[in-house]
């Protein structure tokens, strides 16, 4: 019951407030915080939002709002009145706007003949000016109309009878805070405070706006000496009116107080009506959707865009070259991803050494932590035949076991560029170990135990396996040396294979010069006597420490003979007799 009463008292209390005006009996103030319930005449197309908001004209053209309050005003005591409202032009997004509003003092609400625009739905052309309009109005004037003297488009003007006002100024409002005036714009889309105030004793009209969150100003924006018993009749309404022409906007009025007795009651703020938000609700469905088409193309397009540019850095990055017929190969086929990983990207740091065929990095497969080598072998041929012999012949490779050979694990391939696994040989290339301070010098035992393991693997590649392996570059930079400084043999079969008994056919001639047999630089045939001949050489290598040729010409001279056969200007062969290097 008392929860029954309780809550019927509230609902009374807030319809009162939303039906928020006073004293029916005297017509001389009222207060309306919003305009639900509000006793107004409304013309044109005025009208009363369901959250009462007055709006007095929409966005079309050529139209007039007019809104007065519904009762005269008794003005035959005294012309003194004070009144203070809240307004907003909001135009229709990015376009042009007008053409005003203004508040209206006037013996009648008809103003049926008054036209639109720059007359603001107060006048038409052969009644504005006539003294017997007795109208006072204050004018909210968006559009420059040079007819009427306007000084700008955003202006406030007290006009008499006539839209020439007898007083106006550009909008903007003395700050308390920083004692200074400030611009207002009328187009803003924010609200607006305004305070007009006539004392009769003073004879002073005094116009005053501020932003709506703003005290009223110490100072009117205009104060303007007039006597309204000239003008004014005894019975009079008061209220606004507004007009769209060729330019619109949105007219609302949000709240208005007004009283003859004394200053008028200042608004609520927090409980004015909210003004909607234009620009969505201006936005058309049709136009809604279409934005929203190309708002998600853009953001497709922006999508796509990254995608693109992250599949081609990790193509750029990871991307490899895979043939159908490499399927056979697909335990021996790495990614190049693995391989990048196993590398950390193929850093310089990581670089172990750079030979004929390509540059050989040092790499710890993340699977199995075990310590690779990769050899990069550029090329120029990408597909076809000789790229599927080729990298045939290198997986068949993997099959050929002796403990004296480089062991091949796999490979993967790229553009123009083929990738090939081994072993990690810790102790590097024979070659540092004769004729460098990197490494310590290897004694007697030291040195046969290589050669031997060097012979035992040339001699499996020729005869022991089963095809004949030419290696066709035997030198002591392609002797590697495990951590027990085993020799073991590299790069075998980069030079190609050939079957056992028959004799090459290439003409390409591959070694290095020192260690070609003599015969081999005049006819370009390997064969397996031209191997042994190198190894003879490297024999000759390990056991004196000194290169087989060394370049003693001078420099333009050097490189004459490279590979033309024989015996070139400029380098001496120097057989044997040398002894090793100090140390042994
Ligand atoms: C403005 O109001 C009139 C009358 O209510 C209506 O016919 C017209 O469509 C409205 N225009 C806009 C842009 O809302
Ligand atoms: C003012 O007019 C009203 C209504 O016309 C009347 O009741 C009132 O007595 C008048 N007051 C004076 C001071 O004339
Ligand atoms: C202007 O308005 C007056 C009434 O206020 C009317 O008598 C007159 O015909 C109107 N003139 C035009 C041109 O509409
Ligand atoms: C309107 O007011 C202006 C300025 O006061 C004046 O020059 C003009 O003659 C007036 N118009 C009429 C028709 O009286
Ligand atoms: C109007 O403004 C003038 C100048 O600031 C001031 O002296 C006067 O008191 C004001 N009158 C009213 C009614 O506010
Ligand atoms: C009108 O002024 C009187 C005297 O200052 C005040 O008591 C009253 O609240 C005011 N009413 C309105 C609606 O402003």
């Amino acid at each position: 019951m008392v929860i029954a009463f309780g809550s019927f008292f509230l609902f009374s209390v807030s319809s009162l407030a939303v039906i928020s005006f006073a004293l029916s009996d005297n017509h001389g103030e009222f207060i309306y915080n919003g305009f639900n319930g509000a006793s107004l005449h409304l013309a044109g197309i005025a009208n009363i939002q369901p959250h009462g908001l007055l709006q007095l004209t929409n966005t079309s053209n050529r139209q007039i709002g007019r809104a007065f309050f519904q009762f005269p005003i008794e003005f035959n005591t005294s012309y003194s009145f004070s009144t203070s409202f809240v307004f907003a032009f909001v135009r229709k997004s990015q376009d042009y706007f007008g053409h005003g509003m203004a508040f209206v003092i006037s013996p009648s609400t008809d103003f049926s003949h008054a036209v639109a625009s720059e007359y603001l739905g107060l006048f038409n052309i052969s009644n504005d000016g006539a003294s017997a309009n007795h109208v006072l109005a204050v004018e909210f004037d968006c559009v420059l109309s040079p007819e009427f003297k306007d000084i700008d488009n955003n202006h406030v003007g007290i006009d008499v009878n006539n839209l020439t006002s007898i007083e106006s100024t550009s909008v903007s409002f003395y700050s308390n805070g920083e004692r200074k005036n400030r611009r207002l714009e009328l187009m803003s889309g924010e609200p607006i405070r305004a305070w007009i105030d006539y004392v009769e004793d003073e004879k002073l009209l005094n116009v005053t706006v501020a932003p709506v969150r703003c005290p009223k100003p110490n100072y009117p924006l205009l104060s303007k000496s007039i006597d309204l018993s000239k003008i004014l009749l005894d019975t009079m309404y008061v209220g606004f009116s507004a007009a769209t022409g060729a330019v619109a906007s949105n007219h609302y009025v949000l709240g208005w107080s007004f009283n003859r007795s004394g200053e008028a009651e200042s608004l609520k703020i927090a409980e004015l009506p909210h003004l909607p938000k234009e620009k969505i609700a201006q936005i058309g469905i049709k136009e809604l959707v279409l934005y929203k088409v190309i708002m998600l193309l853009i953001v497709l397009i922006f999508l796509g865009t990254i995608c693109g540019a992250a599949y081609l850095f990790w193509r750029n990055k990871y991307g490899e070259v895979r043939e159908e017929w490499e399927k056979e190969f697909g335990p021996q086929r790495f990614s190049y991803k693995t391989l990048y990983k196993a590398t950390k990207g193929f850093k310089d740091k990581d670089l172990l050494g750079e030979g004929g065929f390509g540059k050989v990095y040092r790499g710890t497969l993340q699977s199995s932590n075990e310590e690779i080598a990769v050899k990069r072998v550029r090329h120029k041929h990408d597909s076809g035949e000789g790229m599927k012999q080729f990298v045939s012949e290198i997986v068949s490779m993997r099959r050929l076991r002796h403990r004296n050979l480089v062991r091949l694990l796999g490979y993967s391939r790229r553009k123009g560029e083929l990738l090939l696994v081994y072993d990690y040989m810790p102790q590097g290339s024979l070659d540092k170990f004769l004729f460098t301070d990197e490494k310590p010098s290897l004694n007697w035992p030291q040195r046969f135990q290589i050669l031997r393991g060097v012979a035992s693997a040339l001699l499996y590649l020729h005869e022991e396996w089963e095809q004949v392996v030419l290696h066709r570059d035997i030198k002591a930079s392609n002797i590697l040396l495990d951590s027990e400084l085993n020799g073991k043999i590299a790069d075998f079969g980069l030079a190609r294979l050939h079957d056992r008994g028959s004799s090459s056919k290439t003409t390409l001639l591959v070694g290095t010069l020192g260690y070609m047999a003599p015969e081999l630089t005049r006819t370009g045939k390997a064969n397996m006597s031209t191997d042994v001949f190198a190894f003879g050489a490297l024999l000759l290598e390990v056991a004196c420490g000194r290169k087989p040729i060394e370049p003693q010409g001078l420099p333009e001279e050097v490189g004459r003979g490279l590979c033309c056969g024989g015996n070139g200007a400029g380098f001496e062969i120097r057989p044997t007799m040398l002894p090793p290097r100090s140390g042994n």
